[in-house]
């Protein structure tokens, strides 16, 4: 390989898939090959090595992404030095079978090995093939600065946890993000802190269940006056989210995702306390039918989840409350739909994300269930799902018109360069008349008209 190509002055254009962790990832393996002089370019066709991190969740997930391999198979063919790189969870799932698939692939790396993509990058350029896929019990990147990807400068994402122990039995994570393990809480502080000074108003705390966020401290590593400072030697998630509102009122906090099995009042009495921190909760129900949840490996009941969101709504009237739902799971009878629409209005979510069930292999479910429920009747519950939820959110824009929110600017409106979006604290996207503000402000908006997405307003002074 020419030599002015290796190291230093080689261009990665990353593209990342699947949920939020993974951005948080990408960011991750920004800042160590930026570390080691490779420069981040956002043309493909200028890329030197191109990195795609991926997601196994349903199977369309990873069928996009062989359709992304074919793209670069074409660029590849008009530039033979490229460097083709899959990482993440399909990375972590096929392991060396990509490169047996796809010859184009010339590194495979896992979501607990991207301190090591410099050395296989460096094998690569020997013309071998280079795959790290080992999963670690310790590594969370603490004490990597991510390079922040996204373009508005308002909001980042801070993972504070990596893998997760819930072994649901459809879920394919736990297999390829590994066994949870949770985040010095000093190195996400000092985190979050930096991106405050650096003008960031908002940041999302990201975990896989978020709930069991736990640190064993000594307790000279905590700030003092902290809530578990006294006595405890052990900080839980409720804890962390405080010491993370201390950092300014001016610095917007959420987080993802709760799991309804350990959501515990302690996290929503502290939401309370701090008025910084968003008052949305996203906590995925999967079925509302305990049948269902029990096969699913959820750890709650239909009665639990619904005790969940009455403890949300009695600790926190303001707070909107968004889902996942996922229809079609092995034996889900109509009764048990029912059971999951009827859950749905009940809760009333603003929103949700609505899912088919799809098998994925070494799963328990893919082990010991049957993929029972025919693509037709999953299709025509999810219609039925979705065409809910549209209400449902309707209905959850409309109680907001006449009301005043505080909306933080992230940026200019698609549809009209006059006016800026951002979001209150519900997590509902705001669009106003743009006059003297930007991004990165705090604006009090009057709600004055709405859509099924957006709702619109009137700044007021
Ligand atoms: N099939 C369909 N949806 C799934 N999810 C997780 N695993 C599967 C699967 N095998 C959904 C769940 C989860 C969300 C991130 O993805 O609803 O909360
Ligand atoms: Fe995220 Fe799960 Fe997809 Fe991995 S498999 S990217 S953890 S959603």
């Amino acid at each position: 390989m020419d030599s002015s190509k290796s190291g230093e002055s080689q261009k990665l254009y990353i593209e990342t898939y699947g949920c939020q962790m993974n951005v948080a990832d990408s960011e991750v393996v920004v800042s160590v090959m930026e570390d080691k002089g490779y420069v981040v370019t956002e043309d493909i066709n200028e890329a030197d090595i191109i990195l795609v991190n991926t997601c196994s969740i349903r199977e369309n997930a990873e069928q996009r992404i062989w359709g992304r391999l074919d793209v670069f198979k074409q660029i590849k063919k008009k530039k033979p030095e490229l460097t083709i790189g899959v990482i993440g969870c399909m990375a972590e799932r096929l392991k060396e079978k990509l490169i047996e698939e796809k010859k184009i692939v010339d590194l495979v790396v896992g979501p607990d090995a991207y301190r090591s993509l410099p050395e296989l990058l460096k094998t690569v350029e020997t013309g071998q093939k280079a795959i790290n896929v080992i999963l670690s019990k310790e590594e969370t990147y603490a004490d990597i600065s991510p390079v922040r990807l996204d373009k508005n400068g308002v909001s980042a994402f801070i993972s504070i946890m990596r893998g997760c122990n819930n072994m649901c039995s459809y879920c394919i994570v736990p297999y390829v993000r590994g066994a949870e393990r949770s985040r010095d809480p000093q190195s996400i502080l000092k985190e979050a802190e930096d991106l405050f000074q650096k003008g960031y108003k908002e940041i999302t705390l990201l975990g896989q269940n978020v709930d069991s966020y736990s640190w064993k401290s000594e307790d000279n590593d905590l700030p003092t006056g902290q809530a578990s400072g006294r006595q405890g030697k052990i900080i839980k998630f409720a804890q962390l989210l405080e010491m993370v509102a201390k950092i300014s009122s001016a610095l917007r906090i959420r987080f993802s995702t709760s799991h309804p099995k350990d959501m515990s009042d302690d996290v929503l009495f502290t939401m309370a306390m701090y008025s910084n921190i968003c008052n949305h909760i996203h906590l995925p129900a999967q079925s509302g039918s305990t049948n269902v949840l029990e096969k699913m490996k959820r750890g709650y009941t239909r009665e639990w989840y619904m005790d969940r969101i009455m403890a949300i709504k009695k600790i926190l009237p303001d707070c909107s409350i968004s889902t996942d739902i996922m229809t079609g799971f092995s034996g889900e009878t109509e009764e048990d739909h029912q059971d999951t629409l009827n859950l749905m209005t009940w809760v009333n979510y603003d929103y949700s994300f609505m899912f088919k069930y799809s098998e994925r292999p070494k799963t328990y479910a893919a082990r010991h269930l049957k993929n029972d429920i025919t693509e037709e009747i999953k299709s025509r519950r999810l219609t039925e799902i979705i065409e809910l939820q549209g209400k449902l959110s309707e209905i959850s824009k409309k109680i907001d018109l006449g009301k005043v929110f505080e909306v933080l600017v992230e940026g200019v409106s698609k549809k009209s360069t006059d006016h800026l979006f951002g979001r209150n604290s519900q997590n509902k996207v705001v669009v106003f008349p743009k006059q003297n503000y930007k991004t990165g402000d705090y604006v009090f908006v009057e709600i004055t008209e709405c859509t099924s997405a957006t709702l619109i307003g009137e700044p007021i002074k």
